[in-house]
């Protein structure tokens, strides 16, 4: 039987747009272990002098993650950010109402901004504007962004940061849609919070960029309505309007799991529309780019965080062990990130260690990478440069949610810098492969350097401390790049990177 077949057009000149390397963000957030036993763990035998763990730093920087969402989530809504600097032994115990548990602020602010330096990444700062407000907002900006001379850019000199840490974007609170949220507000609430802390934050440093709140996620009742009135009060005053999505696969049914991807494609277009929407209506000649600044798979934890005993320190909570197929729906979701690359400019993959992560750790033991590490990982090194518009067609099926779904989910990336072409291809078919066609004219006198797959036979499979390795991608793909014409089979159920070079 002849396999099935897609074919693409690739043409240099067809650009969506060149990419914000900030859409392979991350996300750290105080929550269960990711900082505490995550990041920092100073009993442990990799940790540095500031109680860091060295072997966590290495494998993120094998992400290489260009920005990190900080300090929360749902946590960012009850935080003092005050309880978070100064000298550790007298840093108050507080109770986290968002997560229940015990925060001990060992690590707060200026801790975290050294450790993103280590991985080099910046700090995407979101500010309380759930049981805080515009004063703690404009303080904060104070304390990180002012060079000297003023209370708070003074305090943070006397915590020893001579040096102001030049937090660029800044989000204004999280979520706040949520009843789930610690300071839940209606739209209107909301908005007018979120223009006057934009306002005065943008007065003490007039450089950075704002994101403002859209909906927890599509899913909401007041989905749209929210992104609407939201950006009707806050259009002047901010650069970006957030999306989250989460999906899950609890009716175990691949074909429509794996077609999620296209629920965040249209989630995607829908804010793209809301922001064009209240641009006309303004008159205005700015353009809203989008932030989304949550994203990955979630529902394997949910169960077992209901039974954990609440006010303990950092437990494992959101835990999410993820299997092979949840690495392939990331991977779709990245390549349509890519594909809306003209307006979505920042992504955080969330988050980035042991909550929800594609990093895991042992506390006291080892680390490993779960599943959903590679392709991050592929996309994060490889797809840096411009992408491209490609014309693709494809044989679809349809799902129980979703109708035609195209088997290839694809993007190709140039990095004309480098002399170097990637596309990034999922076969989302359960049962056989598929023979990838390309006419890639321009890039005569292009080879292939490598073609990695990460396939697997078990679609559960997944990484543990015992077995790390049970699911990893190998370079053995046998795509073809001959006179212009790229040829790849692409196995079935697989993630495939195609990395051509001049
Ligand atoms: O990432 C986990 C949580 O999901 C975040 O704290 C919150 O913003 C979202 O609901």
């Amino acid at each position: 039987m002849d396999m099935k077949k897609a074919s693409m057009i690739i043409d240099k000149d067809y650009q969506i747009s060149k990419i914000d390397p900030r859409i392979y963000g991350s996300f750290v957030e105080h929550l269960g272990r990711c900082v505490y036993g995550g990041i920092y763990e100073p009993g442990h035998p990799s940790a540095d002098e500031q109680g860091f763990r060295k072997d966590v730093i290495d494998m993120v920087k094998e992400l290489n993650v260009p920005l990190i969402r900080y300090p929360g989530g749902n946590f960012v809504s009850g935080y003092n950010w005050e309880d978070g600097v100064g000298p550790v032994e007298s840093r108050p115990r507080r109770l986290d109402l968002a997560w229940r548990t015990v925060e001990t602020n060992e690590v707060g602010t200026n801790e975290f901004a050294d450790w993103a330096k280590r991985v080099n990444a910046e700090v995407n700062m979101a500010v309380n504007l759930g049981t805080r407000g515009i004063d703690a907002a404009r303080n904060l900006v104070e304390y990180c962004n002012h060079p000297s001379g003023s209370y708070y850019s003074d305090l943070r000199r006397s915590h020893g940061y001579k040096e102001p840490h030049k937090f660029k974007t800044w989000c204004l609170g999280n979520e706040m849609d949520g009843p789930w949220q610690i300071g839940h507000k209606t739209a209107a609430e909301y908005g007018r919070i979120a223009t006057e802390a934009a306002k005065v934050m943008k007065w003490v440093d007039p450089t950075i960029e704002l994101v403002a709140c859209g909906s927890s996620s599509r899913g909401m009742r007041t989905f749209a309505e929210w992104e609407a009135t939201v950006l009707d009060h806050t259009y002047d005053h901010v650069e970006y309007i957030s999306l989250h999505t989460y999906y899950g696969n609890p009716q175990n049914d691949i074909s429509n799991f794996l077609a999620k991807s296209l629920d965040m494609d249209s989630f995607i277009k829908s804010v793209i529309s809301i922001c064009d929407y209240v641009k006309a209506k303004k008159r205005s000649k700015k353009q809203i780019n989008l932030s989304f600044d949550e994203w990955n798979v979630w529902y394997h934890s949910h169960e077992s965080d209901k039974r954990l005993e609440p006010w303990t320190v950092a437990p494992p909570q959101l835990e999410d062990v993820y299997n092979f197929e949840d690495a392939l729906l990331v991977g779709c979701m990245l390549i349509t990130l890519l594909r809306h690359s003209d307006r979505v400019k920042i992504a955080c993959l969330a988050q980035l260690v042991n909550v929800i992560a594609p990093i895991m750790t042992n506390n006291g033991g080892e680390t490993w990478r779960q599943t959903i590490f590679y392709p991050f990982m592929h996309a994060s090194n490889y797809g840096r440069g411009t992408a491209l518009q490609t014309i693709v067609k494809s044989p679809v099926y349809d799902s129980k949610e979703f109708t035609d779904v195209p088997y290839l989910e694809s993007i190709a990336v140039h990095n004309e810098e480098n002399e170097e072409l990637t596309v990034f291809a999922v076969n989302r078919d359960t049962t056989e492969g598929l023979l990838l066609e390309c006419d890639a004219r321009q890039f005569e006198g292009y080879r292939v350097v490598e073609h990695l797959v990460l396939e697997n036979d078990d679609i559960k499979a997944a990484n543990t401390a015992e077995r790390p390795d049970a699911v990893k991608p190998h370079s053995g793909g046998e795509a073809k790049l001959q006179d212009g014409r790229l040829t790849a089979p692409l196995p079935k159920l697989s993630w495939n990177v195609i990395r051509m070079k001049k």
